[in-house]
This record gives structure tokens, C-alpha cells and sequence, in this order.
């Protein structure tokens, strides 16, 4: 009997011909939008491997269903807090996911929206189209540079370091960062980058504060309008890992009040954040729809670790790409 694969969306040309040439008995969600629950409940049942997205909720009730068959999850994404990973433990289901290929992406990404923020590119190029430019003028949508200014990393991780890394000659002089840990081996590729164990130390001194840190308990909505008051009233705001990291309103009043410059944001809460929103009509806040990662190259190499994982798990052997 050929495994029961179920995969929640159709994936990247050169994966996803690689996974139709094999001999599954594959379960795909052909439309472009998310596998809808009650169909991937149904589907789910007796599989074998299960490759899915940031948008599919793995949990037990899922797991479940699923049955004792299950040999994997595969997630095509970085991030895993839409995973209960406990939940996989207990069933001693590994999960396999996409690390340091798209670090190159997210990170160029982040250093877009860094600008696009301190540059005040959404405000110039409205400006432009809509007949405001006038003409040249002194003091006209000035922002803010990086020569000689303090980088705020929250979570040093791979993308964070990257992020710092592209920063740097752009004429950045400090970086600090938050996370966990100090790191020393980073600090050894970033020579001057400070570790600080309090939070509220890298935002009173940051002019940049880049979000790069993982979703969990204790990072979730620690940007609260608590948090931007202690920012400076120059500082630029990105957060290219997830929305939740944000306390939504509060960055809203945050920016509506001028209690910082600006922010870029590729990730909200929830996602896709309605058209409606009042973020949209700030003029000092970017919003890009969750597209770090989305180049052709890195969609492609992430789909494919998805694969190499799944061959792996169904032959029973370690996943190269797992928790
Ligand atoms: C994207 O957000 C990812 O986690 O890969
Ligand atoms: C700007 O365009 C300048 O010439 O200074």
C-alpha cells in the first residue's frame, strides 16, 4: 500500500512536480487559499505524512484524527507556534520544518521595510502620485538614516543576526539586542554587539527596534503601548516574525500619537489583516502581507526540505530538517 500523504496546498513548481512523481497516495488542497478545517480533519485520517503551512492549526484534536499511523508533521515555514508541539511529543510524532534557508530572504526583507519605514517611502510615493510634490523642499519628508545609530535586535537568532549583519554598513555604530541568552558566538561574527538582559534597555536606547524573535508565552504581545512609550520618539519599528508579538492597538495608538516615528510591519494579527484597518491609513506605517520569505529560490529550497524530510520519516529514518 503507497503512503497517504496529505499536503494543505499545492507547493512550488519543482516540489511539487518531485512529489507527484512519487508513488503516494498523495491528498492535495488544490485551491490557492487555506485547506478549510473540516476538510483537513476528513482528509487527515490514516495519513501517514501531513506537509503543512503556518496557516493549518496542528493540534491534539487534529493528531487525533489523524490516528497512531502518523509518522510526521512537515511544516513549509521557520516558525512552529501554530504546531502544539507537546502535543506531537506525547505522541512521539517528530516535526519537521524549514530553518536558515529563508534566513537570506527574511532578513533582505527586513532590511526593506527598515528603510521603506525610516524613509518615509509609503508617504513619498503618495505624495508623488497624488500631485503633492510641489517641489524640491529643504525640510520635505525627512526621516531618519543609520549612520551612527543604535540597531535594537529582539531575538538574536539566525534572521536577527543577519538583519544586523546587512545593517552594519549601512553606517550603523551600536547594536544591542534582547533574547533569551546572551550569545557569544554571535558576538564574535558582530564584534560590538551588546546582550542586554532587559528589554526595556534596548528600547530607551535603540533609534531601530527589529522584531526576529520567535512566538511563545512569553513573547507574545510584549510590544504593548507600555513598551513603545519607553521607545524614543525617532525610532523605527519592524516586526518581520509574527503579529502576535504586538500588541495591535497599542501600536496603532503608538503611531497615532507620535510616541515613536514609524513602523514596518510584514506579519499582523490576525492575518490577513482587513482592508478596513485603521493601520492602513496611518501614513507612518508600512504593512506588507506576510512575504519575507517569498523568492522564488527560497520558496522552492524550503518545499524541498519538505521533502527531504518526508522521505526520511516515511523511511523511518530522522528528518534532516527537524525539531
Ligand atoms: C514564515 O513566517 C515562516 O515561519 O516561515
Ligand atoms: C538632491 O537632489 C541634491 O542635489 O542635493
Amino acid at each position: 500500500m503507497p503512503f497517504k500523504v496529505v499536503a494543505t496546498r499545492i507547493l512550488p513548481p519543482d516540489a511539487q512536480a518531485r512529489l507527484e512523481a512519487e508513488n503516494y497516495d498523495l491528498v492535495q488542497w488544490k485551491e490557492d487559499n487555506v485547506m478549510p478545517r473540516d476538510e483537513l480533519l476528513k482528509q487527515v485520517n490514516g495519513a501517514d505524512a501531513l506537509i503543512c503551512l503556518l496557516t493549518d492549526r496542528i493540534d491534539s484534536e487534529l493528531l487525533d484524527v489523524a490516528g497512531p499511523q502518523l509518522k510526521t508533521v512537515i511544516t513549509m515555514s521557520v516558525g512552529f507556534d501554530h504546531v502544539d508541539v507537546d502535543a506531537l511529543r506525547k505522541r512521539s510524532i517528530p516535526l519537521g520544518y524549514t530553518p536558515d534557508v529563508l534566513t537570506d530572504a527574511v532578513a533582505d526583507l527586513t532590511v526593506l521595510l527598515t528603510l521603506a519605514a525610516a524613509r518615509r517611502m509609503k508617504e513619498g510615493m503618495n505624495a508623488a502620485s497624488q500631485g503633492e510634490w510641489g517641489s524640491w523642499r529643504p525640510t520635505w519628508l525627512c526621516g531618519s538614516q543609520f549612520t551612527g545609530k543604535t540597531l535594537g535586535i529582539i531575538g538574536m537568532g539566525r534572521i536577527g543576526e543577519a538583519v544586523a549583519q546587512r545593517l552594519k554598513p549601512f553606517g550603523i555604530s551600536r547594536t544591542l539586542y534582547w533574547g533569551r541568552r546572551e550569545k557569544p558566538e554571535v558576538q564574535e561574527r558582530l564584534p560590538g554587539a551588546q546582550f542586554k538582559a532587559q528589554l526595556d534597555d534596548v528600547l530607551a536606547e535603540s533609534d531601530y527596534v527589529i522584531v526576529c524573535c520567535a512566538l511563545t508565552p512569553e513573547t507574545k504581545e510584549m510590544f504593548n503601548y507600555e513598551a513603545f512609550k519607553k521607545m524614543k520618539k525617532c525610532a523605527v519599528f519592524v516586526n518581520t516574525a509574527r503579529g502576535s508579538i504586538v500588541q495591535q492597538d497599542d501600536l496603532t495608538r503608538a503611531l497615532e500619537e507620535n510616541l515613536i516615528a514609524s513602523a514596518g510591519l510584514d506579519v499582523t494579527s490576525p492575518e490577513p489583516l482587513d482592508p478596513s484597518h485603521k493601520l492602513y491609513q496611518l501614513p507612518n506605517c508600512v504593512i506588507l502581507p506576510h512575504i519575507a520569505s517569498a523568492t522564488f529560490e527560497t520558496r522552492e529550497r524550503m518545499a524541498s526540505m519538505c521533502l527531504e524530510n518526508l522521505q526520511a520519516a516515511l523511511n523511518n529514518q530522522t528528518m534532516p530538517y527537524s525539531l
